[in-house]
């Protein structure tokens, strides 16, 4: 028995990663950006963990307006009141898209 295990969702061009940066991009409509180091690519979402506003990207960190937490360029809290990293959507690269 085969079934569906998650959604499928081309978020664009390789090329338009660029290296060092995140990226904006939707996930199945939901804020996310992508991270490019090195060419491993990292998609995060920018909903906050604290209570679900959107996080903005400031350089190569994330910062929610909401409460003030802020997370480090991997994803992980630096500072509260979220007490948890904001989760990543599993990637994979094919035919020079992400
Ligand atoms: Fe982000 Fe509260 S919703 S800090």
């Amino acid at each position: 028995m085969s079934g569906a295990i998650g959604q499928v969702t081309d978020v664009g061009a390789l090329a338009t990663f660029p290296a060092g940066q995140l990226t904006a991009v939707a996930v199945n409509g939901q804020p996310a950006a992508v991270q490019n180091l090195g060419g491993k690519y990292t998609v995060y979402s920018l909903i906050c963990t604290h209570l679900g506003c959107v996080v903005a990207v400031t350089g190569d960190t994330f910062h929610c307006p909401c409460h003030g937490s802020e997370f480090s360029a991997t994803g992980t809290v630096k500072k509260g009141p979220a007490t948890l990293p904001l989760p990543t959507y599993h990637s994979q690269t094919q035919n020079g898209s992400l």
